[in-house]
């Protein structure tokens, strides 16, 4: 007979999310703590990952713990461990990320590390240290947040794009190395999403309607309800159709100038 278990039976009893003060990762705090996991969230803005973690502790369901720390410092592990030694993880959700929008020449070359640091290195160690303990366990789930950029070149998000490929690889490659021994992984790949983030970056939405703009909630919503069953998802309909069937039947070069023609009318001058 098969036992079907439940999302906390599976990836419980904590989950601990990245860039949870805001966008995703304030949805994914709500969405997993909903389901009865308790939380270690981590995010640089203090008052707000506050308001997050109290709204999730109004629910009464669960204990939240909060770390504020900049991820992109070479040491932040020293300030999670404290919060998370003795805990069992077996859910991380690595959601945090820097974004910035612009010609690659226009960024600064500090800014470039930074998405290396927050985008590639602190998966990469958040993954390391948990993984670790999830494999021995034999049991847990990683999702990390990768983009549609992930997939080909785009202008105006070049390095950023180039950091989502990074986790994507990542997270398809761990998919089959870990699958075997209880551990899911999920490589997310969320198109355009209303965030926090994404209004900030100020995009001009009138000037092009080629690339869907999802909500965070459902997309949230379908990470949590892929991860154990696929190695990499995009998440909405629309998108999942259009990028999947622009990717099969156009060029590489077209598929670039194609995601780049939207990014210039979004973020051009
Ligand atoms: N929104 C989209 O259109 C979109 C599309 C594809 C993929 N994604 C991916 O989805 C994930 C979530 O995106 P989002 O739009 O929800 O982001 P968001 O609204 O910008 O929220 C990200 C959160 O992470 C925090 N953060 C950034 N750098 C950090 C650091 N060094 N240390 C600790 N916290 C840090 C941010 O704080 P600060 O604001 O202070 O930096 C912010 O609170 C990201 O991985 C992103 O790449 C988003």
């Amino acid at each position: 007979m098969t036992v079907v278990q439940t999302f906390k039976q599976k990836y419980g009893p904590w989950a601990l999310i990245t860039g949870a003060a805001w966008g995703m990762g304030a949805e994914y705090s709500r969405q997993i703590g909903a389901m009865g996991l308790n939380l270690v969230l981590v995010d640089m803005r203090g008052d707000d990952l506050r308001k997050v973690a109290d709204e999730v502790r109004r629910g009464g369901r669960v204990e939240v713990r909060e770390v504020v720390t900049d991820l992109s410092r070479p040491d932040f592990m020293s300030a999670l461990r404290p919060a998370t030694d003795g805990l069992e993880i077996g859910l991380l959700v690595s959601n945090a990320a820097h974004l910035p929008v612009g010609l690659f020449f226009e960024q600064s070359l500090e800014d470039k590390i930074r998405m290396i640091e927050v985008n590639c290195r602190a998966p990469l160690i958040l993954v390391h240290e948990f993984g670790a303990k999830m494999l021995a366990r034999r049991r847990g789930g990683i999702i990390l947040m990768s983009s549609g950029s992930a997939t080909q070149g785009v202008a105006y998000i070049a390095s950023y794009a180039a950091t989502k490929a990074y986790n994507l690889v990542l997270a398809e490659s761990l998919w089959d190395e870990l699958r075997e021994h209880g551990v899911d992984v999920l490589g997310f790949m969320p198109g355009a999403t209303r965030t926090t983030g994404f209004e900030l970056s100020k995009p001009r939405l009138e000037r092009s309607a080629v690339a869907p703009v999802n909500d965070p909630k459902p997309t949230v919503a379908e990470a949590l309800r892929v991860l154990g069953k696929t190695p990499s998802w995009i998440p909405g309909r629309r998108n999942r159709w259009i990028l999947t069937l622009a990717q099969r039947l156009l060029p590489r070069k077209q598929m670039i100038k194609l995601v780049s023609s939207n990014m210039r009318q979004w973020y051009g001058r």
